[in-house]
């Protein structure tokens, strides 16, 4: 059986105290943080971190975030942190902000056998207060069904994991709409593992240190590198076919290009194309189901509006979704990463 209850300022204690329980007794709580909604249970679990994998489905090898709410626990599970980091992890949490360091007393499951483990202390007021009141860290990946994309509603998670979880813990929709940066600190310099809400330009001003984007955060999924084990996979993605129609400086010739992509598929099915409100009034006269994840000049706001527009149009039931891309850099770096993980081809 799984319980859904809403949070709210007036219940939070006592909610989050029910759900501390059910994360001390080995279950498995759906959480709201600022970025997407979590699926967490005890990282010293191993039992409880196995049903994680199982419940979403997701590929062993794929290692999970350890979720953390002070610098005692930080120290607990990483291994020496040295000064610089604890310096870095100052200046940046709680936030949307992921490390990647020495594995200290955490299980290997939860590392998926690395001797390195992802740590995130969590802005969202929800996610803090479990977190202190379970006294354990926990280990939570998104909560979806491995593949699909990200939860930013409790809809969203009640679709792929009602039935699955002991509690479903509803906040509403979270506030970034995409998944924590992770940076990896053992090497030198630290190298972007996954693009998200903190671009890597704010990243590097606010750290004072240069950091490496490897090729791959802006590959499509062909290419792997065994260091962020979770980039190999195809990610994000809706049941439709998606087709990704690649921004390269000028909009009118990618408008031309979706037409055409549009022309080509929908004599083999409904189509689904998700614009901007730039682009939008260009397909006004095709027979497809629109919409525009925002505005061209607010990246934030398509961040937040992507994966809730990838389950929508899966909602209206199109066959072929044709999405615009962006700019690869600040924010659209980060949109463009999870587009490319979620697309089958790209024009
Ligand atoms: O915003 C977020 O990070 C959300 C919320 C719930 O905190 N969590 C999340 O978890 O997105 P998940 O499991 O969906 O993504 C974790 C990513 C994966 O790409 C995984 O491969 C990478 O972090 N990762 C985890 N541990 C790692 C490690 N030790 N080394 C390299 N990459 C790691
Ligand atoms: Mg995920």
């Amino acid at each position: 059986m799984t319980r859904v209850v809403k949070v709210s300022g007036d219940n939070l204690g006592r909610v989050v105290e029910e759900a501390g329980e059910v994360i001390r007794g080995g279950g498995l709580v759906v959480f709201p943080t600022e970025t997407v909604y979590g699926l967490g249970a005890d990282a010293y679990n191993v039992e409880a971190v196995r049903k994680i994998f199982l419940v979403k489905g997701r590929p062993p090898d794929n290692p999970l975030i350890v979720h953390i709410d002070s610098l005692e626990m930080f120290e607990r599970v990483v291994r020496d942190p040295p000064d610089h980091l604890y310096k870095y992890v100052g200046r940046l949490w709680p936030g949307p902000f992921t490390i990647v360091y020495y594995r200290g007393d955490i299980p290997d499951v939860v590392s998926a056998g690395l001797e390195t483990v992802a740590v995130r202390m969590p802005a969202h007021p929800v996610a803090q207060a479990l977190i202190k009141y379970s006294q354990v860290p926990i280990a939570a990946p998104s909560a979806n069904i491995s593949g699909r994309p990200s939860p930013t509603s409790p809809e969203h998670v009640i679709q792929d994991l009602f039935g699955r979880v002991d509690m479903i813990l509803d906040a509403g929709e979270t506030l970034y709409g995409v998944e924590s940066t992770v940076i990896d600190f053992t090497t030198d310099p630290p190298r972007l593992l996954r693009p998200g809400p903190l671009t890597v330009e704010e990243l590097s001003d606010a750290l004072g240190v240069e950091i490496e984007v490897p090729e791959y955060v802006r590959n499509r999924i062909e290419v792997g590198d065994p260091r962020s084990p979770g980039m190999k996979y195809r990610h994000y993605a809706p049941d439709a076919s998606m087709v990704l129609v690649e921004y390269r400086g000028d909009l009118y010739q990618m408008v031309e290009r979706v037409i055409s992509v549009y022309r080509e598929v929908s004599i083999h099915g409904r189509v689904g194309i998700l614009a901007t409100d730039e682009t939008i009034e260009y397909y006004m006269g095709l027979d497809a189901e629109l919409a525009s994840l925002g505005s061209r000049s607010d990246l934030y706001t398509v961040a937040k509006n992507l994966y809730k527009m990838l389950r929508w149009m899966d909602g209206k039931g199109v066959d072929y979704l044709i999405v615009e891309g962006f700019e690869d850099r600040g924010l659209g770096l980060t949109i463009m990463n999870r587009l490319r993980r979620a697309a089958e081809r790209y024009v």
